[in-house]
């Protein structure tokens, strides 16, 4: 007689190989050929319309309702989780500003703003479950490479949790923000004299050699928190899915989890249709957009150039990924250069939104997009605004107070005497 023994709620696969391990297997990549890992999840055993039920039922506002805007969907996440490290997360807005559907060129644009997360951008909602996990499995210390706000998230959660951080940034290639935010937050910091793809090879070796749990998106955890933009977004939407989603894209972690999330959803009968994804890069860190000119024939690697330091990435890393999510959804990938990301970021910050530069070559991308008919007027289209406005303020500062000459939106102070008359002659000569 055989004994079937029944699939456990959640386990693990190489992307590569097809390897199966454990859900709790701390391995950060597949130890049989060094693959990508993803989560799969036992389909949820109830109907589409009471799962959405059950999503409703937990939202904020509702009695009863589940503060974070990730283990909302906790049923498609992580089932088995427990006890949560939670700050809590998500629950953020979708905005609409009419003078950014003109910059566009389309009629409706909305902005899910994931700079309205607690530590200012989406990676808590990835870090919530990564964090949650290195919990669960047991681990004594966590550890990224980042840019910025990877780091920042994790020194958060990690000192909410209770267990030491380490992180490694590129030094002088961090925005000012988020470095003071690992600092304060109490992660051992370190600035490596190297670019970011120098600091995730050198963490994936030491996190190895030390035993210390990865927290990287090449984490299929942090993927798992990051598909909660979309799913909360479609909640937002009544489960009706816009045309495009558009968002930056940069080591290619949000791009997988856009994929991952769409796909789940429908397979699992939340949405009937899929949207289109619009992956956009900055020009000089654009190894995504040139692949996908090419058809993905090849996997390129660049020297990373860009004002935009939160994706100044130059070897993505959850590339196979993000190839599958851009394939499956009909999507694009397509780069800006630094100066259309700064207009399209000083008209989003005019607009009184703001936005980290990173997230503005979003709304530079679909004007791109417009411009050569991909994407119609008429198309409803949702911009991830990825990071919070303050989290650069050092460009910011240089862009609105020292180019020379100043650039159009350029809002340039003036410093007075401390007499009205002074305000009253500002006041006319600006008049
Ligand atoms: N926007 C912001 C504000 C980011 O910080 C990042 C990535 C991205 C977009 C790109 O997302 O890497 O998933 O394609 N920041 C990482 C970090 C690399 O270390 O904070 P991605």
């Amino acid at each position: 007689m055989r004994f079937q023994t029944a699939r456990p709620a959640s386990w693990q696969t190489c992307i590569a190989c097809g390897n199966e391990v454990v859900e709790t297997d701390p391995h950060p990549r597949c130890v049989a050929c060094g693959g990508l890992l993803e989560i799969h999840h036992r389909p949820p055993a109830m109907s589409p319309a009471e799962l959405i039920q059950r999503f409703t039922e937990r939202r904020g506002g509702q009695p009863g309702a589940t503060p974070s805007g990730v283990w909302r969907f906790r049923d498609i996440v992580l089932p088995s989780a427990d006890s949560v490290v939670s700050h809590p997360e998500g629950n953020t807005p979708l905005l609409h500003r009419v003078a950014l559907d003109r910059w566009a060129g389309i009629d409706h644009l909305l902005l899910k703003h994931e700079g309205h997360n607690p530590t200012g951008s989406f990676k808590d909602r990835g870090m919530t479950v990564g964090v949650t996990q290195a919990r669960r499995i047991g681990a004594t210390a966590v550890a990224c490479a980042s840019t910025g706000n990877t780091s920042a998230s994790l020194a958060a959660y990690a000192a909410q949790a209770g267990l030491p951080a380490l992180v490694l940034v590129p030094a002088g290639g961090v925005a000012t923000g988020k470095l003071a935010q690992s600092l304060a937050y109490g992660a051992k910091t370190l600035l490596v004299r190297g670019d970011f793809d120098d600091c995730l090879r050198l963490v994936e070796e030491a996190s190895d050699r030390l035993g210390v749990y990865l927290l990287n998106s090449i984490n299929p955890f942090r993927i798992e928190g990051q598909k909660t933009i979309i799913l909360e977004l479609l909640q937002q939407l009544a489960w009706e899915p816009p045309d495009w989603i558009v968002l930056p894209a940069g080591n290619l972690g949000n791009t997988a989890a856009f994929g991952k999330a769409l796909r789940e959803a429908r397979e699992w009968g939340l949405i009937r249709t899929l949207p289109r994804l619009a992956a956009v890069q900055a020009a000089g860190a654009a190894p995504f957009a040139r692949s996908f000119a090419e058809g993905f024939t090849e996997r390129h690697r660049v020297k990373a150039e860009t004002v935009a330091t939160a994706i100044k990435i130059g070897n993505p890393a959850s590339y196979d990924r993000a190839v599958q999510a851009i394939i499956e959804t009909e999507g694009v990938v397509l780069a800006t250069s630094d100066a259309e990301l700064l207009e399209a970021k000083a008209a989003i910050d005019a607009s009184g939104v703001g936005c980290e530069p990173a997230s503005a070559v979003t709304l530079a991308g679909l004007r791109q997009l417009v411009r050569t008919g991909q994407v119609k007027q008429a198309d409803r289209v949702v911009a991830v605004l990825t990071g919070h406005i303050l989290k650069d303020p050092g460009l910011l500062l240089r862009y609105h107070q020292e180019i020379e000459p100043p650039p159009p939106g350029a809002n340039r102070p003036i410093e007075i005497d401390a007499d009205v008359r002074e305000i009253e002659r500002v006041l006319k000569s600006t008049a």
